[in-house]
């Protein structure tokens, strides 16, 4: 998915993160949209309009009547033009003007006036979001349809610490492109204002964080050569394209493969089972769904010397070490995050799947058969058998994008499910 010909307005309000907002109109670009940008007098103070102009490629509005030929779209004709109207940074003053419905401004006019989705970015000192007013302006935008973007919490422009920090813009605008182009328009049916299933829910509908392993690990035998498996790392790929799409924030960990990491995901690369344990490890604080799809080498050469191996002999005895089972140690952990396995099996599918689900203590297992003609390793396709405690669920045989969506429906189910 991409913005390809979506017609962005951008409106930009004073605050201090005016400047991630340049960002923001570069990374809309990049994914091919359309994007016009309109600025508060006080959002000018910060950044230059120039700076917009270069970015967009198109002149910057400010006035709510403009006469100069440039700038000759009004706003009524604006926000017809838009298909999405992002608020970022928005401030507390602009928040509540939107909520009461004042229109004393061009961006607090074209919000009245747009029919068309609206994502907002707060950003603003602590206090300030904290505080009853801002709060309950959030609950009426929240009644309007407006899709909110969290700020984050950590040190602010003033010194302070606490929640209010605008968003990233890279969330920002994974934000806006996982809701998919059909839902532009459903702003008043009510569409964008539900949390896509890997999303909390709430008055800011902060996505879940997934962590992703993918591909076949490479367990270093000398200086060239390597032991590892088939997996071509297609299958965890699409499943953090369709996590992604789902509203998640997705950390994808992956051996080498020959595929290009989905856009905007936080992609680790590694080469042996030990370095994807750590990856895995080191990013785990507030995971919320840890999913294990790669193949992970099982042992590897206990010795791994520093020149090449000369074929002198006939035979050779490779002396092997079990690797840390990084599934398995997840979903030990004490508050661990809800754990979703693969079981990658040639025979007994079900007896095996089921014994890895009981034995790493798992809250779900996909299975698929490996080393036949069709799916598993390497192809497009592949085929599940979903297992938890309670149930079980089969996927037949389909393309690894659509059975990775299938898949990621059920594991939000199952994780919001009641415990
Ligand atoms: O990558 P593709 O070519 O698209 O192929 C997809 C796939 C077949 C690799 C994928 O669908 C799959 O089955 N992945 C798991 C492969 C596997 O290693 O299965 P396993 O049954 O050996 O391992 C069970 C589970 O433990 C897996 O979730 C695995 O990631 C995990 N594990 C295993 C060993 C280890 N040391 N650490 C682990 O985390």
């Amino acid at each position: 998915m991409s913005f390809s010909n979506r017609k962005i307005l951008l409106a930009v309000t004073g605050g201090i993160a005016v400047y991630k907002a340049l960002e923001l109109t570069r990374l809309f670009k990049k994914q091919g949209a359309d994007v016009r940008v309109v600025m508060t007098k006080s959002a000018t103070a910060f950044v230059q309009p120039l700076s917009f102009q270069a970015l967009s490629g198109h002149s910057v509005h400010f006035e709510l009547l403009d006469t100069e030929a440039e700038n000759a779209m009004g706003h009524i004709e604006l926000a017809r033009w838009a298909d999405v109207f992002v608020i970022a940074p928005a401030t507390a003053n602009t928040l509540a003007k939107m909520a009461h419905g004042l229109a004393d401004d061009l961006v607090s006019t074209l919000y009245l006036a747009a029919t068309c989705s609206v994502y907002v970015a707060p950003a603003m000192n602590h206090a300030m979001w904290n505080h009853p007013a801002t709060q309950a302006n959030l609950k009426i935008l929240q009644t309007h349809g407006v899709n909110f973007i969290a700020p984050e919490s950590g040190e602010q422009a003033c010194g302070e610490i606490g929640m209010g920090r605008m968003a990233e813009p890279e969330t920002i605008c994974r934000g806006v492109l996982q809701t998919p182009a059909h839902y532009d328009s459903f702003r008043y049916a009510g569409g964008c204002n539900l949390p896509l299933p890997l999303q909390k829910s709430g008055v800011c509908k902060t996505p879940l964080r997934i962590i992703i392993t993918a591909g076949a690990t490479r367990e270093p035998l000398d200086p060239v050569r390597y032991l590892t498996n088939r997996s071509s790392g297609k299958m965890g790929y699409a499943l953090a394209v369709a996590a992604q799409q789902a509203g998640a924030n997705v950390t994808l960990i992956s051996g080498v493969t020959h595929s290009a990491p989905p856009l905007n995901c936080h992609f680790i690369q590694i080469e042996t089972a030990e370095q994807m344990h750590a990856a895995v490890f080191e990013n785990l604080e507030n995971c919320d769904i840890f999913i294990g799809a790669a193949a992970v080498a099982d042992y590897r050469p206990i010795v791994c010397g520093d020149e090449k191996i000369k074929k002198n002999a006939n035979q050779i005895t490779l002396t092997l070490q079990k690797n840390p089972d990084i599934l398995a140690n997840v979903a030990a952990l004490d508050s661990p995050p809800f754990t979703v396995g693969f079981a990658a099996e040639t025979h007994d599918l079900e007896i095996y799947a089921r014994e890895k689900l009981t034995r790493k203590k798992l809250n779900m297992i996909a299975a698929n058969w490996v080393g036949r003609d069709e799916g598993g390793f390497e192809r497009d396709e592949n085929a599940l058998e979903v297992f938890w405690q309670d149930g079980q669920q089969s996927f037949p045989m389909i393309e690894k994008s659509t059975l990775a969506e299938q898949l990621m429906a059920l594991i939000a189910e199952r994780f919001h499910a009641p415990k």
